[in-house]
């Protein structure tokens, strides 16, 4: 007979009930071939004296593992181990793995080559430089609670608790049409709105609709990197046009124009990023005219609209679009924090309506309660309340950053300061590189990050962004002085 009594363990703290602590160790043992198939298993009564449970314990396992196949029951005869049961090949696992998470899947699947990972550890003693993030303990955070928690009360939520419409909550939209239409100059309407989670998720989408394998997409030789990993991830011919203090170089792209079809020019117009230049009057009526022209999509990502510190905000281009070039991304990710995943792409009905599509088989919807409170949060005036808030604080910490770059760094870094946005673009004087420094602030608790990632055109302009709005004043001292160490144990 088999030795269930030395076999069966039971953990009488644990919230598993007995019975199916019983029937998982049997079905382990089934599986593990220590009890064959046909094996006859004790009938209830002796099992339950053997391991000091009561009988209806046994019953109710017996009954589980009937219902699973693993056993069953020949009138008469008793309880067997099923007598059809394959043998499961199981690998020996390793000393560190843990079953059901085995390192490598047996089995093939692509894995990208174009796509980097997206780092996310970090450590606690550390600093990390970021390319113009907010500062999430200036986050509205009880109002934005407040309010999710007035929408979640009312009656009607429980319709919203269900699937939902692939565009997103309708009252944002129509919020967002107001909200949009009075503060960028737009002129849309709800169907031209289509909600997603984030500025990403705006641009993927486009990426996807606009470019197939060799098609052609303008972007500046300086340029987010994400949104360029974005688009060679569709296999596209990424064409590179040089960026000056005007912004992309429209005479550029109209000459690349003249050489191949282009399916699209991406633009981050209000501060271009990496470099925060703004995109003159000028050129922004060339790209449009040349956009229509040449019937391209000008994908317009205002990923930063809200901070301007020594003027009011540029109207986006799409504010000009009356021939539907533009698709026009934004997000409350920069104005209120990352986490909440909302955000809007803005285009002709024809193109939302496929974007509507599409994104309907990655994410089913977005987050109807979070759409809501932040549909609440705009009409209330809470957002702008926010925006001006934090705009002063910017303000002062892009003052404080500039000033103590340039009176402690001021030999080693050029940079102009910047009109709006949450980041400056540093040229690092050419004797001196990022490679080395990078290396050294580590030893002072600074992480750099991938410099790199500011020249893929390889120009050598030895420069890279540097946020300054996550930090508040005796951080940006610290930063600096972490940076000036670094710097100066390199020479
Ligand atoms: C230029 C630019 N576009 C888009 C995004 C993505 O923003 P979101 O968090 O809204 O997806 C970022 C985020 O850093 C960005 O810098």
């Amino acid at each position: 007979m088999f030795p269930f009594k030395t076999s069966i363990q039971f953990d009488r703290k644990s919230n598993q009930a007995l019975y199916l602590q019983l029937s998982n160790q049997i079905i382990q043992l089934i599986k593990s071939q220590k009890l064959a198939p046909n094996t006859r298993l004790p009938g209830s009564r002796t099992l339950a004296e053997q391991l000091h449970v009561h009988r209806k314990t046994i019953v109710a396992c017996y009954d589980e593992l009937l219902l699973q196949g693993w056993i069953e029951s020949i009138p008469k005869k008793g309880t067997y181990v099923h007598r059809n049961l394959p043998v499961l090949h199981q690998q020996k696992l390793k000393d560190d793995e843990v079953f059901g998470v085995n390192n490598n899947a047996d089995f093939s699947f692509y894995k990208s080559s174009i796509l980097p990972k997206i780092p996310t550890e970090k450590r606690e003693d550390f600093m990390y430089l970021n390319d113009g993030i907010s500062d999430t303990r200036l986050t509205p955070i009880d109002e934005i609670a407040r309010t999710y928690r007035n929408v979640s009360s009312k009656k009607m939520i429980y319709e919203h608790l269900s699937y939902g419409s692939t565009y997103g909550n309708g009252t944002l939209r129509n919020v967002l049409v107001e909200y949009l239409n009075s503060t960028r100059g737009l002129n849309i309407t709800k169907e031209n709105v289509l909600i997603t989670r984030g500025s990403q998720m705006g641009i993927w989408l486009s990426a996807k609709l606009l470019l197939q394998k060799e098609d052609v997409i303008v972007v500046g030789n300086t340029n987010y990197v994400s949104a360029d990993f974005t688009f060679l991830n569709q296999q596209v011919k990424l064409e590179r046009v040089s960026v000056d203090k005007n912004g992309l170089v429209t005479d550029d792209i109209e000459k690349l124009c003249k050489r191949h079809q282009i399916k699209a020019v991406y633009v981050t117009s209000h501060h271009h990023h990496p470099t925060t230049v703004t995109l003159s009057a000028k050129r922004r009526i060339h790209l449009l005219n040349l956009a229509q022209h040449y019937n391209f999509a000008i994908i317009e990502d205002d990923y930063d609209y809200d901070f301007n510190y020594n003027h009011a905000p540029i109207l986006p281009l799409a504010s000009h679009d009356t021939n539907g070039n533009v698709i026009y991304i934004g997000s409350v990710c920069k104005t209120v924090a990352p986490v909440f995943r909302v955000g809007y792409l803005i285009a002709s009905k024809d193109f939302v309506d496929e974007a509507a599509k599409l994104r309907g088989y990655v994410d089913r919807q977005g987050d109807a309660l979070l759409e809501l409170t932040f549909a609440s949060f705009i009409k209330s005036g809470d957002l702008d309340r926010h925006i001006r808030k934090v705009m002063k604080i910017h303000q002062q910490r892009r003052d404080l950053f500039c000033k103590l770059l340039n009176d402690e760094l001021g030999g080693f870094f050029q940079f102009e300061t910047p009109i709006g946005g949450m980041a400056v673009w540093i040229k690092l004087h050419p004797d001196y590189s990022w490679d080395t420094i990078s290396e050294a602030a580590r030893k002072h608790r600074l992480e750099i990050g991938d410099w790199r990632q500011y020249d893929a055109a390889k120009l050598g302009h030895n420069s890279i962004r540097i946020g300054f709005a996550t930090y508040n004043e005796e951080e940006i001292y610290e930063l600096i002085k972490r940076l000036k160490h670094a710097i100066t144990s390199t020479l």
